[in-house]
């Protein structure tokens, strides 16, 4: 009962800070609200104090009982995160040397971990080309394996046995996540380049991934019009003329990414200029060096 008070009583010192950088609560907003029930509910509270760390006499103290003046070093669960996904200094104050070097062998700084980069967009759109031009950069920059699952290769390799219902193409997307999952959890580089036309199935391969490192989802924005026009593989054709049912975007449905990490404009755009822009994206999360 008491370690569940504490955990309780500390969670509450856990919300964050508002928009004006405040803390929503109190150090003892918690503490104080139990007091007022001890006697009803018949549980005393074991207290535990605020204590922060005090520069200039190097020790721990209850925040309250600082002098004025003195220099009152903290670092919170957030930044602790933050320095460790950023591979920045943890003080010794803080923390065992040796308790650093176990939290930093389970959660590597930003540019170690594995990703994924997750391209969708109508067929035609230009995904493939995209996604082997940034898998030639990624290459080229090394330090991580790169692996790419374009939605051809995945059909034919992976997923060769199914069609194109929506039960089909969600288990297909699923597979996908799944290897690509797999992938991030070893510290590797998934490029996946299926259309994924299903939002809710995106939204569950990115929850699949997350949990071992970033998802970047690249909506690869050409329009249904630009893709007929160019219908590299002469499918659209056969789909306006019945040929080819449940065709994405003439006879089945794509959900445009609401909010996807980056979206792509291919319409007067070189490959090149589009891969780039993801490279920067990557850079700019601190998933690959500037
Ligand atoms: S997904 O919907 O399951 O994500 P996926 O990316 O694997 O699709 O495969 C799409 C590719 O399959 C297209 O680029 C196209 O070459 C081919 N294809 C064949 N039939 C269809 C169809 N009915 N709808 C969309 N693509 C199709």
């Amino acid at each position: 009962m008491v370690a569940l008070i504490s955990l309780w009583a500390a969670t509450t010192q856990d919300e964050g800070k508002n928009s004006d950088g405040e803390d929503f609560y109190g150090p003892y907003d918690a503490q104080e609200l139990f007091r007022t029930v001890e006697s009803e509910i018949g549980v005393e509270m074991v207290d535990f104090k605020h204590m922060v760390y005090v520069q200039e006499r190097a020790q721990y103290e209850p925040a309250d009982k600082v002098e004025d003046g003195l220099t009152v070093l903290n670092i919170s669960g957030t930044e602790l995160r933050r320095r460790l996904a950023e591979g920045l200094d943890i003080p010794e104050w803080f923390s065992f040397p040796q308790v650093v070097t176990e939290l930093r062998k389970s959660r590597p700084p930003r540019d170690k971990q594995g990703f994924t980069v997750f391209f969708t967009g109508l067929s035609g759109s230009g995904k493939s080309t995209i996604a082997n031009a940034l898998m030639v950069k990624l290459m080229e920059m090394g330090g991580r394996p790169v692996t790419l699952l374009d939605g051809d290769i995945v059909r034919k390799n992976l997923s060769s046995e199914l069609g194109f219902s929506k039960a089909h193409r969600d288990l297909n997307i699923r597979r996908i996540g799944y290897v690509a999952s797999e992938i991030t959890k070893n510290g590797g580089i998934a490029i996946c380049a299926p259309i994924a036309p299903y939002a809710t199935t995106r939204h569950a391969v990115r929850g699949d991934v997350e949990v071992f490192g970033a998802f970047i989802e690249v909506h690869v924005a050409t329009s249904i019009d630009e893709c007929e026009r160019r219908d590299r593989k002469g499918l659209y054709k056969l789909a306006r003329a019945g040929k080819i049912k449940e065709f994405t975007g003439i006879s089945d449905p794509y959900d445009v990414p609401k909010t996807p990490e980056l979206r792509l404009e291919t319409e007067h755009v070189e490959v090149d200029n589009c891969a780039h822009q993801v490279l920067l994206k990557l850079e700019s999360m601190g998933l690959i060096g500037a």
